[in-house]
């Protein structure tokens, strides 16, 4: 085998509470990535889609996380990759960690799989610091591992994975770029001892309440109090899209990582449907250009297709 085929999908992280800890597969939308061994030493890249992503692989995200990997094997020949994105760059849902995640999951396959998925977490990371200038693996690990995961600590990648139960979610990507480098920078280094309280005691909520399959658990503990407040500024609409949401029945959400996504989660698929048309309804008025999905959890992680 010379070449192999991946789709990787996006990802949801955050979770409102879990800045940085958590993050969840989801079905769809997702890439599809080729990689094709050659002889010659070194990486091209090729696109097929229309986001004039950079082909230099020093610039690339899979260039950079191929590379890192191919640098731990001391590999001499090379690799050339094709991408069609459909996940778009600067969306909040996962777009450059797809890009990672997928390229060290298809060489991975290709080589007869000398790396644990822990180690491809670890390889992607050089792809994501490219990316967001620093090294989170919210969305690299669900993407890798599949379902919904926990990163108890980046040092040493403990990577927990916690089952979910069966869960709706609805998407509306607003078509206004927020760079995740920038959604960083305005955040506070230092945070109250009364917020951390009140964001540990969510985060401990949530688990527990997908471990229990208890949704009105999932639902109250899907809040932010130090996060949110600051980046939610930058999104319009989006306290209108959480109150109606909620309104019709919506578990709970906020926004999808660093924006401008956002992400309701429903127990059912009409209640996530009726969240998808208050969505755009709240768009439409404001006259600003989306896209939405309806998906579920992502058990999988990147495939082999
Ligand atoms: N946890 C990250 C953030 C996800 O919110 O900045 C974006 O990559």
């Amino acid at each position: 085998m010379n070449s192999i085929k991946v789709k990787s999908p996006a990802t949801l992280s955050n979770l409102c509470c879990g800045f940085d800890i958590l993050g969840m597969a989801l079905k769809d939308p997702f890439d599809i990535i080729e990689l094709i061994s050659k002889e010659e030493p070194g990486i091209s890249i090729k696109h097929i889609d229309g986001y004039g992503l950079p082909s230099d692989p020093k610039e690339n995200i899979a260039g950079v996380a191929l590379q890192a990997m191919m640098d731990s094997l001391h590999y001499t020949k090379g690799f050339e990759i094709i991408i069609e994105k459909n996940i778009k760059p600067g969306s909040g849902i996962g777009s450059s960690a797809a890009s990672a995640a997928g390229i060290v999951v298809a060489a991975n396959e290709l080589l007869n799989r000398p790396f644990t998925k822990q180690q491809l977490v670890s390889f992607a990371m050089e792809g994501e610091l490219l990316a967001s200038g620093s090294r989170h693996a919210d969305n690299l690990a669900p993407c890798i591992y599949g379902g919904l995961v926990l990163i108890r600590d980046t040092q040493t990648l403990d990577i927990i994975e916690i089952k979910t139960p069966p869960l709706f979610i609805t998407i509306i990507h607003p078509q206004i770029e927020i760079k995740t480098s920038y959604a960083r920078s305005i955040l506070p280094k230092d945070i109250p001892l009364k917020s951390a309280v009140i964001q540990w005691a969510n985060v401990a909520g949530l688990i527990s309440g997908f471990l229990c399959s208890d949704y009105q658990l999932i639902g109250r503990s899907l809040q932010d109090v130090i996060v949110e407040p600051i980046r939610s500024k930058l999104i319009p609409g989006f306290d209108e899209v959480k109150k109606k949401s909620l309104e019709v029945g919506a578990l709970g959400g906020g926004i999808s990582g660093s924006g401008p996504s956002l992400f309701m989660l429903s127990e059912t698929l009409s209640v996530a449907k009726q969240v998808e048309s208050e969505m755009k309804s709240i768009y439409n008025n404001l006259g600003i250009d989306y896209k939405t999905y309806l998906t579920e959890v992502g058990q999988n992680g990147v495939e082999v297709i």
